[in-house]
């Protein structure tokens, strides 16, 4: 359950909130001025808030600066009316988290409160990394007692104690994520902001501006100046995600930001300083971009210096019925449901498979077979074919599926084609394109079948998902 605190003077404003709002998975309380929110925060605890910036008493600006002062983790989105936006400009270098102009579009509105509100929790949900016991009970954690994730344990304590850059690496669901969020727990920063900025989701031409802000008319379409991530997260943890995607100019301005914590904001030219712990993610081989020039050599040698590297999971089976178990407590706990265990044949077969998607994939498939079981006790039945055997046991399928001469001719054959035409148009990324037209046909041709598309294609899920979100297919598709 979340808890969001509204603030607003206008009763209309209120009432029609708790018609958007009233759910069971909400509680709302509502502050009729900035000095009643004030009041209301420390008894109330919310997750968000939302303010109106324009009231009568003590203004929206004003009560964000002594929010801040007294819950600098709390996140704020201010309301405002045309003619007030620069006040919830000014606002965002406050450290609000972002702002809303009315009327308010609902489904924006609900899309804004429910990022707003998985910020909140990340922030909130301490993860915990000590060698967890089997027998304790924690709410969330990195499970693993393998040599490799004891390493990785040392690793986030020594890191967590300074501010240094953190550059996290390993294949897709392999835990990037819940590490950086552990090392800026245990960090000094903790009491601090923590956003995070998956890079690889959005534009390209819009995460300079995402990060560092613009000025006015900087761009068409730049009508209102803009706080980015760097300023608003100031005195924060900014967790850059899948850093291997950026353009040159963000690359230079993240090295720079680095090196001397400045930059300026897109079109403009003011340094603005700011002090912003990095914590970077990447499921790339950025040695290898650097070889190929697509990434910063410096920018590489800055972000490396404390490296965390987490091994994918078939190289640390031994991890693998720590994490069933845990995830089987997880999943109860959620459901308010009581707990199931794996049988040992189970688990004895989880741990001979491959996971291309890693303890994201295992987590998936604990998931699925809770729901199946019929009884207190998960099934071999209960798993997937590819999993327990049925289709090839748990050997690994052939490389990418392209095994046999006959398909690797046909693969080199159409790849020559592909590249010919790149070749005859130089700003043609050719890779993106052929991909994301292969995503849209496997959809189509399933039906939105993300789990078929996925398997046609040759790739997991989870990766199906962010070509789907990278290329923004979804609007195209008209899925939902
Ligand atoms: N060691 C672990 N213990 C418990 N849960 C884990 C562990 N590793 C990963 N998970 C869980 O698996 C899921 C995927 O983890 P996460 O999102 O951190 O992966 P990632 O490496 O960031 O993946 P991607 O590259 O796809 O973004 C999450 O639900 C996370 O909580
Ligand atoms: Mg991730």
């Amino acid at each position: 359950m979340s808890k969001l605190l509204l603030i607003d003077d206008e009763e209309d404003v209120r009432y029609s909130f708790q018609r958007i709002f009233g759910s069971p998975e909400i509680e709302l309380a509502t502050a009729s001025s900035g000095e009643e929110g004030l009041k209301v925060i420390p008894k109330f605890k919310p997750d968000l808030v939302l303010m109106d910036v324009r009231m009568g008493g003590m203004n929206g600006l004003e009560t964000l600066r002594r929010i801040r002062a007294s819950n600098p983790k709390l996140l704020v989105i201010l309301m405002t009316a045309y003619g007030t936006t620069q006040t919830a400009i000014e606002a965002m270098k406050l450290g609000a988290y972002d702002y809303l102009l009315k009327p308010f579009d609902v489904p924006k509105l609900k899309e804004i409160v429910a990022n707003a509100l998985k910020a909140a929790r990340d922030m909130r949900q301490v993860v915990s990394y000590e060698p967890l016991l089997e027998s304790e009970d924690y709410e969330l954690g990195i499970v693993g007692r393998s040599e490799a994730m004891q390493q990785v344990f040392k690793l986030i304590g020594q890191v967590a104690a300074t501010d240094a850059t953190a550059l996290i690496t390993g294949e897709s669901g392999t835990g990037k994520e819940l590490v950086a969020r552990a090392i800026y727990h245990h960090s000094d920063r903790s009491q601090q902001a923590f956003l995070a900025v998956n890079c690889a989701a959005i534009p390209e031409q819009l995460l300079e501006s995402e990060l560092f802000g613009h000025e006015r008319g900087a761009f068409t379409g730049a009508t209102l100046q803009r706080i980015g991530k760097f300023e608003q997260c100031n005195q924060g943890t900014i967790f850059l995600d899948e850093i291997g995607d950026m353009t040159p100019a963000t690359q230079t301005k993240i090295l720079r930001v680095l090196q001397s914590g400045t930059f300026e904001r897109v079109g403009g030219n003011q340094p603005i300083q700011v002090d912003v712990r990095v914590i970077a993610a990447t499921n790339k081989a950025l040695e290898q971009a650097v070889a190929a020039k697509e990434f910063r050599e410096d920018l590489f040698y800055r972000l490396n210096v404390v490296r965390i590297h987490i091994p994918p999971l078939r190289d640390r089976r031994d991890d693998i019925p720590l994490l069933v178990n845990y995830f089987l407590k997880k999943i109860a706990r959620e459901q308010q449901r009581p707990p199931k265990s794996a049988a040992t044949s189970v688990t004895r077969t989880l741990e001979k498979y491959h996971w291309p998607g890693n303890v994201r994939e295992l987590e998936n498939i604990i998931r699925r077979a809770y729901v199946m079981a019929k009884g207190d006790a998960i099934l071999q039945s209960e798993l997937p074919p590819e999993i327990s055997g049925q289709s090839g046991g748990g050997a690994p399928p052939p490389v990418s599926g392209v095994a046999g001469d006959a398909v690797t001719a046909d693969a080199a054959a159409m790849a020559r084609q592909l590249f010919q035409w790149a070749r005859r148009d130089p700003k043609l990324k050719v890779i993106p394109a052929v991909e994301r037209e292969l995503v849209i046909q496997a959809l189509k041709e399933t039906n939105n079948n993300q789990v078929h598309a996925a398997k046609l294609l040759g790739i997991t899920r989870a990766t199906l998902r962010k070509r789907i979100e990278k290329f923004g297919i979804q609007r195209e598709l008209n899925v939902k």
